[in-house]
């Protein structure tokens, strides 16, 4: 085990070496910078008006270590922490109670979410400033204020309390980028129903066995939305997921695009029927701060994706947090976090934390290279953007299509951008460094996952960057490298570890504690295994170098290498296949598959393409494979596992090791002539 697990950091170290090799530089310079191995500081000016620099000096600590160290005191540190983000209907008797591995934080508080996200700023003289600016992919604009925002979220409420929908009921949302996405969630959590909102992009397949698995009974969809052009008919799809999907009574539709709909009367009604007269005011439902906000499913290793489960209190203070120092937002800053809210990063950074903190958003809905490349630095020039959050994916993309898009836009506004999802290669760091901020703009790159629900790993913007690494867990978070036998390792690739709960940390699988204990709390005791490969540097700075375990990192997205398998393997002509990442350029990860056919099927490349749409329709168009190779075996051990470590090794051209183990040892030779 110790040997193969070395094995695959072997690989993941070539993927990062691969990066460096990348020779399509757009700018000499580029190279320059990176041989100088420069450490990027912000400017004092800069450092001295940031909210956690105010901090502490109201703290009188006198710099990052102290704060660092005074931290340490967790009890103390979040208390005083939370006293500026949220406010408890009841306050809490104790911050933190920790059983391994069940948490709940801030026991004994009275609360909700949505109490910080809207009604207290409808009190304030926030009431009128813009919560959401909406921009459609066809160019239609709305700005949302507080108040509107909360009007539509309680005349919602109100309308699920209709449908008898009751505390603790899961509600599934299948929605795109529209503001009518946070409303649902906000209406969702008001009335303390659970949100499990699942991607746009997902297929009805996938959305389906989501829906049954959290058993909603009521879901929440749209008639469908604007992509590169066309329209999404995202209503056929709910349709066809809901065929077998006997738990669910109603279904809201929200008219988006015009189109006629399919419809089922009596399950299905128009979301704008549904508001029509409700009342404007809606109590928000006086919670446990530990009672579930929301299900967010996410890939694993083996089976179904996991319902990951967050809850109230904890949740609302790690993201509002992490969001107020590590972006330093503050009221006058035109904040964008350009994920889809569909991920848990849209989920945290683009509807709690930003309503919490009473900030101004952008939501865009559609493609960022639509209409032409510069779509997305046209709205920041529109709409004064301040703060970027995105993906390497997304900046490796814009990397390929070159400045003279970026040029011909003002960008000046930015003042701080963020990366997420995946390692950012130094190469896309500097450039992002370089033509998005202007040289001006530290760059924040944050680690954490659907699981952490807030930035763990992550720099604040004070603290001095090596491009590549998201530097060290934040203060009052504690993360550190682990080696197969748990002791700390410095210099090396290890296991990333979370040594002590933090705030918005998972509270389970939904319906699977078993699966929670077995995956993220069994190979160390007491401790949470984040299943990426790292190594900490003699500055303890954090190196992620991807994925331990059998799961992809697509565009910075999570699939299970046995979820695409399995898609696969649904095909009627398939009888079996392995599925392994290869580096790739923009992308970080591409899916790769070898196919074994059943007895007399022929391959064809009219066959292959079928196979790729055929994931495509069972898990999503992400999850397609860019390769399928057809094979009469793949290397597997004796007892029948497929050993995706030999077949990457053999793919990549990579030394397999020792295969005397394997079953049948000459099927590595037929993966090296696939290639
Ligand atoms: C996995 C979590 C967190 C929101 C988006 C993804 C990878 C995430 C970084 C980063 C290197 C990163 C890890 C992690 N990851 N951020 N800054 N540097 N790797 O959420 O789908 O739950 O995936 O994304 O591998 O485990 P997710």
């Amino acid at each position: 085990m110790g040997n193969n697990t070395f094995n695959i950091w072997a690989i993941k170290l070539e993927t990062v070496k691969l990066w460096a090799d990348l020779k399509n530089m757009p700018d000499e310079n580029i190279s320059v910078l990176l041989d100088e191995k420069r450490v990027f500081k912000p400017s004092e000016k800069f450092v001295n008006e940031t909210n956690v620099k105010q901090w502490m000096d109201e703290h009188n600590i006198k710099n990052l270590e102290e704060l660092h160290k005074k931290a340490e005191d967790r009890e103390w540190f979040w208390k005083e922490i939370s006293k500026d983000l949220v406010e408890w209907y009841k306050p809490y008797d104790k911050v933190v109670e920790w059983e391994a591995p069940w948490v709940k934080w801030f026991v004994g508080a009275k609360y909700n979410i949505v109490h910080d996200a809207l009604d207290k700023h409808v009190k304030s003289w926030r009431k009128n400033k813009v919560a959401f600016i909406f921009e459609g992919e066809p160019g239609d604009v709305q700005k949302l204020t507080y108040n509107d925002l909360y009007i539509e979220v309680n005349k919602l409420a109100n309308a699920l309390k209709k449908l008898d929908v009751k505390k603790g009921d899961r509600v599934g949302i299948y929605m795109p980028m529209l503001p009518e996405l946070p409303i649902a969630m906000l209406a969702c959590a008001k009335i303390g129903a659970i949100h499990s909102v699942v991607f746009s992009g997902f297929s009805a397949l996938a959305f389906r066995d989501r829906v049954n698995d959290c058993e909603a009974k009521v879901v929440i969809t749209c008639d469908g939305f604007w992509r590169r052009g066309r329209k999404v008919y995202l209503k056929q799809q709910s349709d066809e997921a809901l065929e077998k999907a006997p738990g669910v009574k109603h279904v809201i539709v929200f008219k988006r695009t015009g189109d006629a709909v399919p419809w089922t009367p009596g399950r299905d009604v128009w979301w704008h029927d549904l508001v029509y007269g409700m009342p404007k005011e809606c109590e928000s439902e006086k919670l446990d701060a530990n009672d579930p906000l929301f299900f967010l499913y996410t890939s694993g290793t083996t089976g179904k994706p996991k319902g990951i489960i967050h809850a109230h209190g904890g949740y609302a203070v790690g993201t509002a947090y992490t969001l107020k120092w590590v972006f330093d937002l503050k009221d006058e800053d035109i904040w964008w976090c350009a994920a889809d809210i569909g991920w848990i990063t849209g989920h945290s950074y683009i509807v709690y934390a930003p309503l919490i903190l009473g900030a101004t958003s952008v939501i865009y809905e559609g493609a960022p290279n639509y209409p032409q490349p510069d779509r997305w630095w046209a709205l920041i020039e529109k709409f004064n953007v301040t703060t970027l959050y995105t993906s390497p994916t997304s900046i490796r993309l814009f990397m390929k299509y070159g400045e003279e898009w970026i040029k011909k836009h003002d960008l000046s506004t930015l003042r701080l951008l963020g990366s997420v999802g995946e390692p950012i290669n130094p190469e896309a760091w500097i450039w992002y460094y370089k033509y998005i901020g202007n040289e001006k703009c530290q760059i924040m790159d944050t680690w954490w996952q659907t699981e952490t629900g807030h930035c763990v790993i992550s720099p604040l913007p004070i603290t001095p960057l090596k491009p590549g690494s998201a530097t060290r867990p934040l203060p009052g978070l504690s993360a550190d490298v682990y080696n197969e036998e748990g002791k700390p390792v410095q210099n090396a690739g290890g296991n990333l570890v979370l040594t002590h709960p933090w705030p918005g940390m998972l509270r389970g699988i939904y319906k699977n504690p078993e699966r929670y204990k077995e995956t993220y709390w069994s190979k160390f005791k007491d401790t949470y295994l984040a299943g990426d490969v790292t190594r900490k540097d003699s500055d303890g700075f954090f190196w992620i170098q991807g994925r331990a375990d059998d799961v992809l990192n697509v565009s910075g997205h999570r699939i299970g290498n046995s979820e695409v398998e399995s898609a696969l393997v649904s095909h009627p002509m398939v009888a079996e296949a392995a599925v392994i990442g290869k580096p790739h350029e923009i992308k970080g990860e591409s899916i790769t598959s070898y196919v074994i056919l059943k007895g007399h099927i022929t391959p064809s490349d009219e066959l292959r393409n079928e196979l790729r749409e055929h994931v495509g329709k069972e898990m999503g168009k992400i999850a397609r494979p860019d390769e399928i190779w057809f094979v009469s075996d793949v290397p597997k051990t004796r007892s029948g596992k497929i050993m995706r470590r030999v077949i990457r090794a053999k793919a990549l051209g990579k030394d397999v090791g020792d295969t005397s183990t394997l079953a049948n040892p000459e099927a590595v030779d037929e993966i090296g002539k696939a290639k």
